[in-house]
């Protein structure tokens, strides 16, 4: 017993020192004002509990209430500077690779592969990123991605049932149109069982990465070497096609047709690949539900999108394609897609690690200390945006008088690592809408609890929260509380008018 106690007393005396050593150091080095928190934990807790509440961003709204928007904390296991200064965010994008870089734990490298962009650095990343940009621009868009994007979406709503998780389907129609740009695969068996075996990999991202403890981690870990065999066999059985001159246009035929350093290897080919397909799987199908989300909250939004969308309808024929200047055309969409993004990217910000000791806005952060920028903070702030936890699509109007300052809305990053799939994504969004508002019609009268994840991509943390919006709860879907349920009752169309004149369905956001 008195043992017990000489320790817990000994224990409570190292901490009150390490906390004395460690304020006296902050100030010595004139860090952004904040707290450290409890030794080792620091404010992890603090975080966690934070994302349980209502409030879109709690942690930072209490600490910019506190602090300012530079502020100190020490999450995950390490000292971090939050920065919710668009100035300092854009410092920080900008000085990619001479002031900060990227860091990822191995965990998530072990789970993207060593040679993927997201973790390559200096003149490969440089080469690799454009090369991805070159992959998905808009003229590259305009000419071969947009009639898939258009075709596979169509398929993909053709298949819906009576019910469906429109998560779910959001996440299948991202997958599709990324294998058929990747590597110019339709939706088959062979796609979906990959799809299945790469969903438990993305829920590796999510878990403890410590294999002994976390079943979900060693399952990740698995089917990450069974995406790799089954992605390396492709790889080689196109890389004899090639030699022997069928050379296909997507981004594989472009790795393979690369000359740098004697060409790469499958294994690089291999890693290249899984990186773009995570990278805009999550992010892409999340914002394509909340957009629907918030257009059934917003009747007027519906209203107006759907007109648009009629509109364009009305100058084709039945199934005919959707082509560029119909995207170009699709004005509103973009100012909804744009609100969507600005109010509920599930990317809030980016974490990087200092290279060196860095001088901001008068503070130092140390050299090998990690910077938060958070973009999310920027946008839900009111300086910025008016109203700005508002979901207003018509701020984004030419004529509305907003004004949205350069660098203040940056939901794809910025810099050297600005996402290369950012016209993609506002292509497949808005394509999506197209066909969803054109197709059916979404009734309001429907509540839901959402759930939705909070994304450290360099910790691979998932926090599931119950979103800030109110909700009601449709009666028969309360035994999921954490989904939504919208019903959804399609027009009538040709096809389905051969079975019944309406068809009602259920969609689960
Ligand atoms: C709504 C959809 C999307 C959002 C909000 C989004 C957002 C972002 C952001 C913020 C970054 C910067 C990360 C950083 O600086 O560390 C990023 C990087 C990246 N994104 Fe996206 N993205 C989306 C869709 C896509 C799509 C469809 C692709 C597919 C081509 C894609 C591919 C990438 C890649 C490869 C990177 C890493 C770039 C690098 O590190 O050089 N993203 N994305």
């Amino acid at each position: 017993m008195a043992v017990s106690v000489y320790l817990v007393f000994f224990a409570v005396f190292l901490a009150i020192i390490f906390i004395v050593h460690r304020s006296s150091r902050c100030r010595r080095l004139r860090l952004p004002p904040g707290s450290l928190g409890l030794p080792f934990v620091g404010e992890t807790l603090q975080l966690i509990s934070a994302y349980k509440t209502e409030n879109p961003e709690p942690f930072i709204d209490d600490r910019v209430n506190r602090f300012g928007s530079l502020f100190t904390t020490h999450i995950f296991g390490e000292p971090t500077v939050f920065s919710v200064d668009p100035e300092t965010n854009r410092f920080i994008l900008q000085n990619e690779g001479k002031l900060f870089e990227c860091s990822y734990p191995g965990s998530i490298s072990n789970l993207l592969g060593k040679h993927s962009l997201l973790l390559m650095k200096g003149n490969l990343h440089k080469k690799m990123h454009s090369l991805t940009m070159s992959f998905a621009n808009s003229s590259i868009i305009r000419d071969h991605l947009l009639v898939d994007i258009d075709r596979l979406i169509r398929l993909n709503l053709d298949s819906w049932s009576d019910r469906v998780l429109l998560m779910e389907e959001a996440k299948k129609i991202t997958f599709e149109l990324t294998m058929k740009q990747l590597m110019s695969f339709d939706p088959c068996e062979w796609t979906e069982n990959l799809r299945k075996e790469y969903v438990l990999v993305i829920e590796g991202f999510f878990s403890v990465p410590l294999p002994i403890f976390s079943p979900t981690y060693r399952r990740a870990i698995k089917a990450r070497t069974k995406v790799a065999e089954a992605l390396s066999l492709v790889v080689k059985q196109r890389r004899i096609e090639s030699e022997s001159g069928e050379k296909k246009k997507d981004m594989l035929g472009a790795l393979l047709a690369s000359d740098d350093h004697g060409g790469f290897s499958d294994e690089e080919i291999v890693d290249f690949l899984v990186a773009l397909l995570v990278a805009g799987y999550e992010t892409t199908s999340t914002s394509m539900t909340l957009a629907v989300k918030f257009l059934t909250e917003t009747p007027l939004a519906l209203a107006q999108i759907k007109e648009e969308h009629e509109q364009i309808r009305a100058k084709k024929g039945e199934g005919e394609a959707l082509e560029w200047s119909d995207y170009k055309s699709m004005t509103f969409t973009l100012c909804v897609v744009n609100e969507t993004l600005r109010i509920a990217n599930i990317i809030g910000g980016i974490f990087r690690r200092t290279m060196t000791d860095i001088n901001v806005k008068g503070y130092t952060i140390p050299k090998g200390w990690k910077v938060f920028a958070s973009f999310r903070g920027v946008h839900l702030d009111h300086e910025y945006f008016k109203d700005a936890r508002t979901f207003n699509p018509w701020r984004w109007q030419n004529d509305s008088g907003a004004t949205c300052p350069a660098n203040v809305f940056t939901p794809f990053g910025g810099g050297q690592r600005l996402c290369p799939g950012y016209e993609l994504a506002r292509v497949e969004l808005s394509v999506f809408l197209h066909h969803l508002v054109t197709r059916f019609s979404i009734q309001a009268n429907w509540k839901l609890i959402f759930a939705c994840k909070l994304v450290f991509p360099t910790v691979g943390i998932r926090l599931k929260k119950i979103s800030w919006f109110s909700f009601q709860l449709r009666g028969h879907r309360s035994d999921i509380p954490s989904m939504c349920s919208v019903e959804i009752v399609s027009k009538p169309c040709k096809v389905l008018e051969q079975k019944r004149k309406y068809c009602r369905r259920t969609v689960i956001l």
